[in-house]
């Protein structure tokens, strides 16, 4: 079981990681040779992904930020420094994308939807809850992408980045969640809300996964079902560890994948403090093995 810390501890550890921050640069010194055109345009359209994911964790985290810090200024504050690191991170992706003789696109049409169903999302548990899951299917993304994509060290260095940042950002949003929720417990009828998002968005990932594997999967190398499948045992494993939050993974969607809950229990638990200081030290890039 996750053992939550403080909201200071989380303060603390941004504002560490705020000091170096902007340091990092990206090294665009060894120009990529594609195998092929469309390999690139994948890569633009992974990249593109990635960039629209932080610019709606940026929006809403600032946007929730303003609302929280009438009742608890500290957790406000905390939400403004993780806001502003997917902002730097949006920044880094214009830097890549503009690199790779790529630009930000026009948003696809599942995207689209799914981003026009998370903007028009007011309550401040809900904008949590979506971003948490989708800290969690990006930190898969990308951990699974540093194995199977082309091994280049650009690539490598933008892909190892996101995939120790969000790895951090995952038990960071958790935190938001339980204090959001704590500050004022759901209804029964909220609770059920709750419930009803957090299934329609780990079958929403599914669609998610299928229609990348058109426009990125010539970058990433990622089968549907194992992408699918890791979508399914990380999200499991992540509320599965956090009993206290009340979500339970889907039967069906575990039977699908051919995953047990006894598969989810315990191992790799993302939301543990000793994976958030893991991944908190901007110093020491670790991306651990799946
Ligand atoms: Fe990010
Ligand atoms: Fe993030």
């Amino acid at each position: 079981m996750a053992v939550d810390r403080p909201t200071s501890f989380w303060l603390r550890l941004l504002k560490q990681r705020r000091e170096h921050m902007y340091d990092e640069t990206l090294d665009l010194s060894t120009p990529i040779d594609w195998e092929s055109e469309e390999e690139r345009q994948a890569a633009i359209a992974f990249f593109n992904a990635a960039f629209r994911a932080e610019e709606a964790g940026l929006r809403q985290a600032h946007e929730i930020a303003a609302e929280i810090a009438a009742w608890d200024p500290v957790l406000a504050e905390t939400l403004r420094l993780y806001g502003d690191e997917e902002g730097w991170h949006r920044e880094l992706l214009t830097q890549f994308l503009a690199w790779i003789g790529g630009e930000v696109r026009p948003m696809g049409r599942v995207v689209r939807t799914f981003y026009g169903l998370y903007g028009r999302a007011k309550r401040a548990e809900t904008i949590v809850l979506v971003n948490l899951m989708f800290e969690t299917i990006g930190a898969t993304t990308y951990r699974l992408s540093l194995r199977t994509a082309k091994q280049h060290p650009a690539i490598r260095q933008m892909l190892t980045i996101l995939t120790r940042d969000e790895s951090f950002h995952v038990p960071l949003n958790a935190h938001f969640l339980r204090r959001i929720l704590a500050h004022r417990p759901p209804s029964w009828l909220e609770r059920l809300r709750l419930q009803a998002i957090y299934h329609g968005l780990s079958f929403a990932m599914i669609a998610i996964a299928a229609a990348s594997r058109e426009t990125a999967g010539r970058f990433d190398r990622l089968s549907f079902r194992a992408l699918a499948r890791s979508y399914t045992e990380h999200l499991g494993r992540l509320f599965v560890n956090a009993g206290h939050l009340g979500f339970e993974p889907s039967r069906l969607l575990l039977y699908l994948f051919g995953l047990s809950r006894a598969d989810l229990e315990g191992g790799d638990d993302a939301l543990s403090a000793a994976a958030a200081e893991r991944n908190a030290d901007r110093s020491q890039v670790v991306v651990e093995a799946l």
